[in-house]
């Protein structure tokens, strides 16, 4: 810990005084016809988990219209439902990364109509820091074939746990975070993926990276809480979500150690080291083809039919970043201490800085920053809170 004791006192006293605040201020906006303009798009072939997809570069993803967007302003990212693939040969397919890195004390929002699915589909949006594994990944939408649910999971070095009977709604699956499927979090929902995501008008993800630990929602679209719908998005309050569908505290995965900055990955891969595994491929596709393999049956041949649902769209992604005050603040102490990190107020650290051709990773200075959203102010231990507050007082 290299944060100064006044400043960790400023932070804590704030956080107890604004506790019905949990505010995060907008970083950044990926919408309309400028979705596309900070992520790197691959171009490359699936070296990564074996898909039989090439992940076009930027020009052909655009001249080949499998990325477009719409005049409602949506995004789409699709896989090719309209060329013939001959055998041996890969399908075209999208894989985009953010330009900009998320520090603690981010929070991202997906907002979603329409996520892609059918045999051999195998989408993801999701997140890592450098130098995989050492800065961990975060998954938080994964689906393949045509499983009914969305599945959550972090990837990290060995040590990062998540256990059962954390204060979460998902269904927990293994609990070491180092192992190749990672710690697992089913969505007990099945409106979370597939044809029942889409009926249901599609919904919303919202993802907190936090020193407290990583805590991930998902929201029907008829069931949103009403902050996520105020017209105004430039601040969101987190206060009233209730437990989240997934939660990693930092209890038993210490943040720090684990994760470095994130970059937002979007992706569609075909059969590959999930869908593609014949027992996982056989539970919801089996007899949908002549020969039973995910890649004869599904990727080579004419592709339209099968992959019409292969596409995402994407109403708006926002990160938003705790790192300025919060403006119903009644504390001064707020600001002093969550700009401690050498940031003014409206350039906010989540994203090290707001630079727009920044590509490295900020100094992993803003961890304070981190701690007002609701499952951090849950995790501080009662005592200290109490102590904190007389002091205060
Ligand atoms: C995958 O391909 C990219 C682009 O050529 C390359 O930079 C990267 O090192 C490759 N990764 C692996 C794991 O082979
Ligand atoms: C959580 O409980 C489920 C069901 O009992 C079990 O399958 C799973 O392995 C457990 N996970 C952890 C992390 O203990
Ligand atoms: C999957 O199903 C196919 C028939 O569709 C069968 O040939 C194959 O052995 C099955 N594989 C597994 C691992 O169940
Ligand atoms: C590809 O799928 C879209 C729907 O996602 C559909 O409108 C289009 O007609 C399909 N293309 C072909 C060639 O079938």
């Amino acid at each position: 810990m290299t944060i100064m004791r006044p400043a960790l006192f400023a932070t804590i006293a704030a956080i107890v005084l604004q506790s019905s605040v949990h505010a995060f201020d907008l970083v950044r906006e990926y919408q309309g016809d400028t979705f596309f303009d900070d992520w790197d798009f691959y171009g490359f072939w699936d070296n990564l988990t074996n898909g039989d997809v090439e992940y076009l570069n930027r020009q052909d993803s655009f001249s080949n219209e499998l990325v477009s967007t719409t005049s409602s302003g949506s995004a789409i990212m699709r896989v090719d439902n309209f060329t013939n693939v001959p055998s041996n040969y890969k399908r075209n397919s999208i894989r985009i990364t953010s330009t900009h890195y998320y520090d603690t004390g981010s929070l991202w929002v997906f907002d979603i109509k329409h996520l892609p699915y059918g045999c051999s589909v195998w989408p993801s949006i999701w997140t890592h820091g450098d130098n995989w594994p050492n800065g961990g990944e975060i998954d938080i939408i994964e689906g393949i074939n045509l499983n009914a649910r969305n599945q959550v999971a972090v990837h990290t070095l060995g040590g990062c746990t998540h256990q059962n009977g954390t204060n979460e709604l998902g269904w927990a699956g293994g609990a070491d975070c180092s192992t190749p499927s990672g710690c697992t979090v089913q969505d007990p929902d099945t409106r979370s993926y597939g044809a029942p995501f889409a009926a249901a008008g599609g919904g919303v993800w919202a993802a907190q990276y936090d020193v407290a630990g990583i805590f991930i929602w998902f929201f029907t679209r008829n069931n949103m809480p009403i902050s996520l719908n105020a017209k105004d998005k430039s601040t969101l309050d987190i206060g009233e979500w209730g437990p989240p569908l997934a939660a990693y505290p930092s209890s038993s995965c210490e943040m720090a150690k684990y994760f470095t900055p994130q970059q937002l990955v979007i992706d569609i891969t075909l059969c590959g080291d999930w869908a593609g595994v014949p027992s996982l491929y056989n539970a919801t596709c089996k007899n949908t083809g002549p020969t039973g393999i995910c890649y004869t049956d599904n990727v080579i041949g004419p592709g339209a039919g099968k992959y019409d649902n292969a596409y995402f769209e994407i109403n708006a992604i926002r990160a938003y970043t705790t790192g300025a005050p919060a403006p119903t603040s009644t504390s001064t102490s707020a600001s002093s201490s969550s700009t401690s990190t050498g940031s003014s107020p409206s350039t906010p650290t989540g994203d090290g800085g707001g630079g727009d051709s920044s590509n490295v990773p900020p100094p992993d200075g803003s961890a304070l920053g981190g701690q007002a959203g609701y499952p951090a102010l849950a995790a501080l231990p009662v005592a200290f809170v109490a102590g904190i507050v007389a002091l205060v007082i």
